[in-house]
């Protein structure tokens, strides 16, 4: 089988050859190459771009063999084209503006239609299928509605998240309506990666963790319930990750997604024993793993393949996404235990 027909199998929970591997924010700043193309622009500049995104989506692949290609955006795109600002501030990360924090600030928020206002990522994806042919699976993503609109909310990264959860629980039909508009709008964005080519879409909840399980099901899930309906109507699998989901496990399966992304705190044990009869997994190496030396790498990676050789449907990944001073000899030493195969000679170059 070839790298894509493994990545579909695996999720639709069919028999593989070997798990098919990616890895989160495969194409990023540990990577020379990327650094250099990075060097004459700005980031959003490069999303913009769809020759720049191409390239840099296509320069793991080329360097190391990955299942699948994720496609160089970001779960930013879509507050920008609802008419914020946003930038990324070079050591400060993303700065949205201005702040959503009530009603009539939610109710301005303009929707977009996927293909006018974002039709950059689509001819990203297209110039991406004409490198890879039917050969590997293109990843596309959006992210999740908590964790799309708390950046909206709080205009920047956030430890807490004071001033979503202060909306969340002061004024819950505001937030409510920002989820629904954020879900409006990541449909129609999705949509538009799936026609141009997307063979499977991933739901990125990095900060859906930070709500216990009850909370998570009464005020989230009805939204990330659709969005993985309406993905998964678009002929494609659906991935919902979340970081820091040790205790959200069961509520991510009765989404219906086909695979679920788990991050390094959960024990693959436990997570086959909970929903490994219902979904595919995805995970878990720590990214924090490979700043060890190679020899660490090798063992730790395959310590991580051994603990999931139960669970039918698996896709390895890291837990989270790789850093961006991770040293490329590990990188190197993962993708030769995780591939098992000698790696092309420019992978360590
Ligand atoms: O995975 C991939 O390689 C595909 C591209 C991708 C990026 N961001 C590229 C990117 C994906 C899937 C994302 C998702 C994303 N973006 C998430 C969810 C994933 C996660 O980590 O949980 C989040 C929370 C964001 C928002 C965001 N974008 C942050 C917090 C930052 C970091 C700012 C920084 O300076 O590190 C970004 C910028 C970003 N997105 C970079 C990349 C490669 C770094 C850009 C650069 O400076 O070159």
């Amino acid at each position: 089988m070839n790298s894509r027909q493994r990545f579909l199998a695996a999720c639709r929970r069919e028999e593989t050859d070997r798990p098919p591997a990616w890895m989160m924010r495969q194409a990023g700043r540990y990577l020379p190459e990327y650094r250099e193309v990075r060097s004459g622009s700005t980031f959003l500049g490069m999303v913009h771009d769809s020759d720049r995104a191409a390239e840099v989506t296509m320069q793991p692949i080329r360097r190391y063999g990955q299942d699948a290609a994720v496609i160089f955006c970001d779960i930013l795109v879509p507050p920008a084209a609802m008419g914020m600002d946003v930038e990324f501030i070079e050591g400060q990360g993303p700065v949205l503006g201005p702040p959503i924090r009530n009603r009539e600030a939610v109710d301005r928020l303009q929707d977009f239609d996927a293909n006018d206002a974002t039709g950059f990522l689509g001819d990203s994806i297209r110039k991406v299928r004409a490198e890879l042919g039917d050969e590997r699976a293109i990843i596309g993503f959006c992210g999740a509605p908590f964790t799309v609109a708390s950046y909206m909310v709080e205009g920047q990264s956030s430890r807490n998240f004071e001033n979503t959860k202060q909306m969340m629980l002061g004024d819950p039909e505001t937030f409510d309506r920002l989820l629904t508009r954020v879900t409006d709008n990541s449909v129609g964005y999705l949509k538009m990666q799936a026609d141009a080519g997307a063979d499977v879409l991933q739901i990125f909840d990095s900060w859906g963790g930070a709500l216990s399980a009850e909370v998570y099901r009464e005020r989230l899930f009805p939204h990330v319930q659709r969005l993985v309906a309406e993905a998964k109507g678009f002929g494609v699998p659906a991935i919902l990750y979340v970081n820091g989901c040790s205790h959200l496990l069961e509520v991510m399966a009765d989404t219906g997604a086909d695979v679920l992304g788990i991050d390094w705190r959960v024990n693959p044990a436990e997570a086959i024993a909970r929903v490994g009869d219902r979904v595919a997994l995805q995970g878990n190496l720590d990214p924090c793993t490979l700043f060890a030396p190679p020899d660490v790498v090798r063992r730790e990676a395959a310590k991580n393949l051994d603990a999931f050789t139960d669970q039918r449907g698996y896709i390895f990944n890291l837990g989270s996404g790789i850093l961006p001073k991770t040293p490329l000899e590990s990188v190197a030493a993962l993708w030769e235990t995780v591939l098992g195969s000698p790696l092309p000679e420019a992978a360590t170059a």
